[in-house]
């Protein structure tokens, strides 16, 4: 059984839980203002919004329903457009959409107003940035979506005074309907009545996290498939401080990450990497676990972390081992992993005052788009001599690469141009790209090496070397 609110009703539902949620509001509770649009998480259309308790605070993030199991929903609270509607009137927020004439056809609307909703809950500041953002998951056909900021420009004027309780603000300045102040309760509520989900037969279970890739290539095998929904496993959330480690629950997300205040201490810039990787709905929900596994030579994350050094901890439930990041490819979606194991968590030093970090993508588009070719690099420096150099590389081999020779190669060595220029041929050495839709190896090639000069642009303005670019 699956237990959740969808907008102001308790739903206890023994629904396929492999079902994704834009389906049962459609078709199991007539719900049609959720939009079908691509099914693959990138029109928007089909965004609603996820209230969970977290350290027993209620937060809501925006989420695409075409992508979320049943199953990932259990004891959380599901706002789709038509929970967000007062009995007659329009509410606010779709009163600045139609004001600002920011809808036409009206197909994309629901899931603009849902996503603008989810911003005026959040703790976000009102601003032109952050409102923006909060809809950069929505793509509007026939619009233009100068219509739609000035209809956000409104919204940012009517919570410009949102105080640190959003959900009492938005319900007493009658934005969204006064049901949202007794969720928490009902939520608190829901986890103490429910003894939890069925359990899977192990043996043959497959995992899901957020859903972003199983459902884009396999949705219609995942529907009916024996699922272990690792996204609501509490023990396998989290980013702690321990020591100089920094552990991170297998199920994290991007957003978990980039406000995360242990990751913001130490990486004060996360928040520009984020933005570069898919869009605010699928960083939502996108976990860490799932960029590693889906093993895809492209993961934003995997390379990220790869340069970090990452050790991750697998299990199968009884038995634990680790394993480097950079030992666990082993060839084209070949991993050092039994089938029955999990990513249960992974750790990386925390960096140090001499460490330093960088992180480039190129794509085709800056924003919503997997990249052509991208990279990572951690470098520690004393002096002018670098002491310790981790650099990673997607898109120029079969797997997300650590490039070992390159980054032995830099390490003792002093800091300068020949330097760079030195490593940016011998890592030719150490790649394979191959041509395909994102770009033709000889590009992937000349774009990786000044990826690599990029880092060092980035963390070393003092050292001028902008013209290696050249
Ligand atoms: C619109 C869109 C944009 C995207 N943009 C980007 C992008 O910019 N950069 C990028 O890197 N990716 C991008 N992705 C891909 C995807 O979001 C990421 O790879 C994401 O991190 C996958 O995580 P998930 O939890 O959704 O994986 P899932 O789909 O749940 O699972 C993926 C694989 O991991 C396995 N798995 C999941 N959790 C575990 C676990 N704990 N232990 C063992 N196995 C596990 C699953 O069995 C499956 O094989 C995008 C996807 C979409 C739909
Ligand atoms: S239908 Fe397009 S994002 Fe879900
Ligand atoms: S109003 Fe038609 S797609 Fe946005």
């Amino acid at each position: 059984m699956i237990k959740f609110i969808l907008n102001n009703t308790e739903i206890t539902t023994n629904a396929i839980p492999g079902m994704v949620l834009m389906d049962y509001v459609r078709y199991e509770r007539n719900l049609k203002g959720t939009k079908i649009g691509c099914r693959e998480g990138d029109c928007g259309a089909c965004t609603v919004l996820i209230g969970e308790l977290k350290n027993n605070e209620l937060t809501y993030t925006s989420a695409t329903s075409c992508l979320t199991a049943l199953g990932n929903i259990h004891n959380k609270h599901i706002v789709t457009v038509e929970g967000t509607n007062f009995d007659y009137d329009p509410n606010p927020i779709q009163q600045a959409m139609c004001d600002e004439a920011g809808t036409q056809c009206g197909f994309c609307t629901p899931g603009f107003i849902v996503s603008m909703a989810g911003y005026a809950l959040s703790d976000k500041q009102p601003n032109q940035k952050n409102a923006i953002a909060a809809v950069d998951g929505n793509i509007c056909r026939c619009t233009g979506y100068k219509s739609i900021e000035r209809a956000l420009d409104r919204i940012t004027d009517l919570i410009k005074d949102k105080t640190d309780d959003p959900i009492d603000f938005v319900t007493s300045k009658n934005i969204l309907p006064a049901y949202f102040r007794g969720i928490k309760e009902r939520l608190q509520n829901l986890a103490t009545q429910s003894n939890g989900q069925a359990q899977p037969q192990a043996e043959s279970a497959r995992f899901l996290g957020g859903g972003t890739d199983l459902y884009v290539q396999q949705h219609d095998k995942m529907v009916y498939a024996n699922i272990d929904f690792l996204s609501n496993k509490k023990q396998l959330k989290g980013i702690t401080k321990q020591g100089d480690q920094c552990i991170i629950g297998g199920s994290s997300t991007v957003t978990d990450l980039i406000t995360s205040p242990v990751i913001l201490e130490y990486f004060p810039k996360i928040a520009e990497v984020g933005k570069l990787i898919s869009s605010t709905p699928i960083r939502n929900i996108a976990t860490f676990a799932g960029n590693f596994v889906n093993g895809s030579p492209i993961g934003d994350f995997s390379i990220f972390f790869l340069a970090l050094g990452v050790i991750i901890t697998l299990s199968d439930g009884e038995t634990k081992r680790e394993v480097p990041l950079d030992q666990f490819y082993k060839g084209y979606k070949t991993l050092d992993k039994k089938p029955n194991e999990f990513v249960e968590s992974f750790r990386f030093t925390l960096p140090d005052k001499n460490t330093q970090f960088a992180f480039e993508k190129v794509s085709k588009r800056t924003h919503l788009d997997i990249a052509s070719v991208n990279s990572a690099m951690k470098l520690t420096i004393s002096g002018n001599i670098i002491t310790d150099a981790r650099i990673s590389a997607g898109g120029v081999f079969a797997f997300p690469l650590y490039l070992l020779k390159t980054s032995s190669f830099l390490i003792g060595k002093e800091l300068t141009e020949e330097l760079i220029t030195e490593a940016t041929q011998l890592v030719q050495t150490e790649i394979a790209p191959i041509s395909d839709a994102r770009g033709t190896s000889e590009y992937k090639r000349l774009l990786l090496s000044q990826l690599i000069k990029a880092h060092f642009i980035k963390l070393f303005p003092a050292l001028e070397i902008d013209k290696l670019l050249v």
